[in-house]
């Protein structure tokens, strides 16, 4: 899964533009990002694609020659904010007609052409799997014409390009282990906008992980819709990589290089992940897991492929192979014909489940999705809204409480950087992922660090670090 897809979105991160100085070609490229962690990585990729064709990068968007927008689609309110900045930059366009303004990802992919023809929104449209055509599709637009290559590939999974990272803190990154998905959940749009599923290299994947850790990287994230159904072949078949394996493979790049991984599927993930998880220190015990719904009735409706006791089951497995392991999950409300007791059947299993952490959304039907198809969007937006914010609410009380459990023990935390309130703080994660923030003394980014945690909020652990 991705996403935001999967996982993890950083709000934060939504829409902020990225820079970097580099030798060029007179070109500034402009690059915004939204949606899922896999879209934030690709951007690092489509930056490598066009630096080495000679683009500089900025961050201000008036002053650049090429503005691209990697897009979102898996909700309605993620393409219309889409839209409103692309209104923006017509603006701009206004005063610059020389400006090229393209859209790239899923949005891109879901609509072809219909931006550049409809809307005249734009003058490029990029699909995931077309970004080495990038620097040719731009160079076609600066006579006026317009240019698509929206063309899902198979094999397409950029393992030989070196992303450029971007807006990095120097010491966390993503790593993109595999690319689409093949899972068709109904209510999902990422199969159409991301194609089939395919899986990288390994060796490709083990090298860039080394890379990162002899520049000072010292946590990388594994990023696909599905990791567990990662699957690799030698050409003679004579080798075969799961995702357990290659876990192992990158933990044993260094010990003091930290794997996160997401986005885990209930139907795929074996104990076989969990015991090598549980059996390397630096793979760090945290696993976000989507439910989407705790009604066995809705979740066949959804094509998730498990039921409430097998979703169950694998949580009762995670808790019994890694004890300490924190959970974190996907949860959607009011999707097609959901009655309030299908709906008390998620909180109770997110109140069995007590999940550290929750990403929570309303049903937004997407056109050609099979629920789009099928079932009819008929639970009023009302009734939507107060159910999410029900399990928004609970939610709440649960982090809170997996927090105050956090206090008077001693966590091993990464240092990312400064605390966003304070130059004398420093931030980092332990390896359940929740923020830590302490007095920052001598320690410097990328540092690990005992800190005995003493105060919390819903939303960070405070501490002090034992020296
Ligand atoms: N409506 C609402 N939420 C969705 N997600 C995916 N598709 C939709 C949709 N049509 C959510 C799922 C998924 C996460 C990345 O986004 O919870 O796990
Ligand atoms: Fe995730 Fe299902 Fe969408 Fe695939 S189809 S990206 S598994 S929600």
């Amino acid at each position: 899964m991705f996403e935001p897809t999967n996982k993890v979105i950083d709000e934060s991160r939504q829409g902020e533009a990225i820079s970097l100085k580099t030798e060029n070609n007179g070109k500034k490229l402009y690059l915004e990002s939204y949606g899922c962690q896999m879209n934030f990585s690709d951007s690092e990729i489509v930056a490598s694609i066009l630096i080495e064709k000679g683009y500089s990068t900025t961050k201000n968007a008036e002053e650049s020659d090429v503005i691209l927008l990697n897009t979102c689609a898996i909700r309605d309110n993620a393409e219309q904010r889409i839209r409103n900045r692309l209104r923006d930059f017509s603006l701009l366009k206004k005063k610059n007609p020389e400006l090229i303004v393209g859209i790239m990802g899923c949005m891109a992919e879901r609509l072809k052409s219909q931006l550049l023809e409809e809307e005249k929104l734009v003058d490029l449209v990029v699909g995931p799997d077309a970004y080495r055509d990038l620097p040719n599709l731009i160079e076609k637009t600066e006579d006026g014409t317009k240019a698509v290559n929206v063309l899902l590939s198979r094999e397409e999974t950029y393992a030989d390009i070196t992303p450029v990272r971007l807006n990095s803190n120097g010491i966390t990154a993503f790593i993109s282990i595999m690319r689409g998905c093949d899972n068709m959940c109904s209510f999902c749009v990422v199969p159409f906008t991301r194609g089939r599923e395919r899986s990288r290299d390994p060796y490709s994947i083990v090298k860039e992980a080394k890379e990162l850790f002899d520049k000072g990287y010292r946590e990388v994230t594994l990023l696909g819709q599905n990791v567990d159904s990662y699957k690799w072949k030698n050409e003679n078949e004579t080798e075969k990589v799961n995702f357990a394996d290659l876990l192992e493979m990158v933990a044993l790049v260094s010990p003091d290089l930290r794997i996160r991984f997401s986005t885990s599927h209930p139907k795929d993930m074996t104990d076989e992940v969990l015991q090598i998880m549980a059996k390397y220190e630096n793979i760090c015990n945290y696993i976000h897991l989507p439910v989407q719904s705790g009604n066995t009735e809705i979740l066949h409706k959804m094509n998730r492929g498990y039921t409430r006791e097998w979703y169950l089951e694998r949580i009762a497995a995670i808790k019994r192979i890694i004890p300490d392991c924190a959970i974190s999950t996907d949860i959607i409300t009011g999707f097609c014909s959901e009655t309030e007791e299908q709906h008390k059947d998620t909180i109770s299993l997110m109140q069995e489940v007590k999940y550290d952490f929750a990403y929570m959304f309303k049903y937004s039907e997407r056109p050609k999705t099979l629920a789009q198809r099928k079932y009819a969007d008929d639970v009023p937006d009302d009734v939507k809204t107060r159910r999410l914010n029900e399990i928004i609410a609970l939610q709440n009380q649960h982090s809170f409480e997996s927090n105050k459990r956090a206090i008077g023990k001693i966590h091993k935390v990464l240092i990312e950087g400064f605390s966003k309130k304070s130059k004398e703080h420093y931030y980092g994660r332990n390896s359940q992922n929740a923020v830590v923030v302490f007095p920052k003394e001598n320690f410097k980014p990328g540092d690990y660090v005992d800190v005995l945690v003493n105060d919390c909020t819903s939303a960070t652990l405070l501490g002090k670090a034992l020296i």
